[in-house]
């Protein structure tokens, strides 16, 4: 448990920016804020963090989530941590204890692992340094969180340009996988935002993605800020609606992608492969180069992070289950290479994903 002053601070509501665009993170000259995503969509209010520990603890409890957004985080956590050390003559065993404690705050999503390994390039590049390279360490996590916005971007638009050729349609898309879940913009639901733009969308079909509630709670919310339409449904009505003939493309993000291009994501993102497989919907799958785990054979390797029973045995305060009923909350699954039509990356767009195409397009 984290110490009072350890923890992160709720310091009022998270203002809009010029643009009106979602900033889940923001760095404020000495401290981060974060959009915390757990009051969302009732309160839009911002935590304050200054400190790798309070970092971690926001990872950890879900006031951040999604792949990138976590990554980016994390990197900006070392930074925090180099902040308070930079003055201190041993400066290199603390900051990698930072960087132990900023991975230890959850498994699955291999772009926590991917930024924090950048940070440690950093410190390794200055390890004779006599203080802490804080000015460096900002620059990389600013890098990290910059390319990931523009690679949402790029994403949309190769993304977009795969919908464009059938013409426009509805879709589904599971889980949040926004602008909250990355630098800005978002990965399946850049695609989406891509695509409307240009018309191709006529409608998002948006599963609730029980436990955690991430497409009622923050997809709906942010097709809602956008004016996308969007109709949201239990996730058991998914082979119902898929059944029904109007959805073309199921689009997913994903958490990380094993060598062989299975692909880790949201539970229920396997069920709902298998689904539209069966019903001729063709699955997108939209990741950054950074959700790529080259070192795993397959997606039998990925470590699935497990969660609280709490989260299916209450409802808020309120108890819905019997007392010490066993739970299992595995909250990733694992949709085999298989089971991908169509995978996006800033670096391009792989048809029928496998082993030797994946390795091609990162090379
Ligand atoms: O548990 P979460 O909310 O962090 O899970 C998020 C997802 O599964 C997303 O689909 C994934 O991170 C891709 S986000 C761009």
């Amino acid at each position: 448990m984290p110490s009072p002053q350890d923890a992160p601070v709720a310091s009022g509501v998270h203002s809009v920016n010029t643009q009106g665009s979602i900033e889940p993170m923001r760095w404020r000259g000495d401290h981060l804020e974060l959009l915390d995503q757990r009051a969302l969509p009732e309160q839009i209010l911002t935590l304050r963090i200054d400190s790798a520990t309070q970092t971690a603890q926001a990872i950890v409890d879900m006031a951040v989530r999604g792949a990138p957004a976590i990554g980016i985080t994390a990197a900006y956590g070392v930074v925090l941590a180099a902040q308070r050390l930079e003055s201190a003559g041993d400066w290199r065993k603390p900051l990698e204890r930072a960087i132990s404690e900023l991975a230890g705050s959850r498994p699955t999503a291999v772009n926590l692992f991917w930024a924090l390994a950048r940070m440690q390039e950093t410190i390794d590049a200055h390890r004779e340094a006599s203080q802490a390279p804080l000015a460096a360490l900002l620059a990389t996590a600013k890098d990290i969180h910059r390319r990931d916005l523009e690679d949402n971007h790029c994403m949309g638009a190769l993304g977009a340009g795969v919908i464009a050729r059938g013409g426009p349609c509805a879709v589904m898309t599971h889980c949040n996988t926004g602008a909250l879940a990355t630098g800005g913009h978002g990965t399946a639901l850049g695609v989406i935002r891509s695509a409307w733009k240009r018309r191709l969308i006529s409608e998002v079909r948006v599963n609730e993605t029980r436990p955690w509630l991430q497409g009622a709670r923050l997809s709906a919310w942010e097709l809602q800020q956008e004016g996308i339409p969007a109709v949201l449904a239990v996730d058991s009505a998914a082979s119902l609606i898929l059944a029904e003939g109007k959805v073309k493309w199921l689009i997913v993000g994903a958490d990380r992608i094993a060598a062989n291009g299975d692909v880790a994501n949201k539970i229920g993102t396997l069920s709902l492969a298998v689904q539209a497989r069966h019903f001729g919907v063709k699955t997108m799958v939209v990741a950054p180069a950074s959700t790529f785990d080259q070192s795993l054979a397959s997606g039998a390797d990925i470590p699935i992070e497990t969660r609280s029973a709490r989260e299916l045995t209450h409802q808020g305060e309120r108890r819905i289950t019997p007392l010490d009923i066993v739970v299992y909350n595995p909250v990733f699954d694992i949709t085999p290479a298989s089971l991908v039509d169509v995978l996006i990356c800033e670096k391009g767009v792989i048809e029928t994903p496998d082993r030797e195409k994946i390795a091609a397009l990162l090379r």
